[in-house]
């Protein structure tokens, strides 16, 4: 892939996480945050990197504790609304900082810890954004990231929402490959010691899957872009609307939809 490829795919991701209210589908992060945050260990007196915090859910986990806490995000409006929600925590000292995960913007080995939830995953290089995580971890430091499980009803969805969309030119790696163990360990290599995989699950309570799509396609970027790329064709949106919950019925059970992340944790070398 060269360099114009992957701006543009940045500028498009950019565009898409700024689109509609991603802090009403962050709302049901705050349980996988927080064990994100105790399987990390971070405790008072870290130096913590959350990697692409979105509106702040980990980075506020983690500052709870006492550690001093950079967020950053390619997103300044995300980070705009990360901030008011510091604020409604009654939390400050968070350091928000826009930024690009393959291009962090630090020295090495500045961090005891690093972490990311749902959010590095979305980098278009795995092996660039995983070396830029390690490179500004302290050896010894603790890696620990929350990725969608591969095949849950985010994988599902995409795939769905990805036959009614024109697909960029160079495709990169499916962000969901970040949810199969061993790919995960393969992409973390031998410079880190300890490798854990545990799973666990988000809650999505929804009175039906036609209730899950109307809160995806109204808050957030990646479906309101797909149906915005309709441009208005009513007959395609309700194609649009079929698919994605048919591939989301699977995942409902009991007025939950359950959405599958692994979690997985390490320490540098
Ligand atoms: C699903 S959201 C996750 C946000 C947050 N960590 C959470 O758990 O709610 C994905 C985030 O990745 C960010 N992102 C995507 N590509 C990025 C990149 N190359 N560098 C930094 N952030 C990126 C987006 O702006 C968005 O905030």
């Amino acid at each position: 892939m060269g360099m114009d490829a992957i701006l543009q795919l940045k500028t498009n991701a950019k565009a898409a996480w700024a689109t509609g209210s991603y802090n009403d589908i962050a709302a049901f992060v705050p349980p996988a945050a927080h064990r994100l945050v105790a399987a990390a260990h971070v405790q008072d007196g870290d130096h913590v990197l959350d990697v692409a915090t979105g509106t702040g859910v980990t980075a506020i986990a983690a500052r709870r504790t006492g550690a001093k806490v950079v967020a950053l995000d390619l997103t300044p409006e995300l980070l705009q609304v990360a901030k008011e929600e510091a604020g409604v925590a009654d939390l400050q000292g968070i350091t928000w900082q826009e930024g690009d995960a393959e291009n962090l913007p630090f020295p090495d080995a500045t961090f005891d810890v690093v972490l990311s939830s749902f959010g590095h995953m979305f980098a278009p290089r795995p092996d660039v954004v995983i070396a830029e995580m390690l490179r500004v971890l302290k050896p010894g430091g603790r890696l620990s990231f929350v990725t969608h499980r591969k095949g849950n009803v985010a994988n599902s969805f995409f795939a769905a929402m990805g036959k009614h969309v024109a697909p960029p030119v160079n495709p990169p790696p499916s962000p969901f490959l970040w949810g199969d163990v061993d790919v995960v360990r393969q992409r973390l290599g031998d410079k880190v010691r300890d490798v854990r995989s545990e799973d666990g699950s988000l809650d999505f309570p929804a009175v039906s899957v036609g209730h899950f799509w109307r809160l995806f396609s109204t808050k957030y970027g990646p479906t309101m872009k797909a149906v915005q790329s309709l441009g208005g064709d009513r007959a395609k949106l309700e194609a649009l609307r079929r698919d994605f919950i048919q591939a989301c019925a699977p995942f409902w059970t009991q007025g939950v939809v359950k959405m599958d992340y692994v979690l997985t944790r390490a320490t540098k070398r």
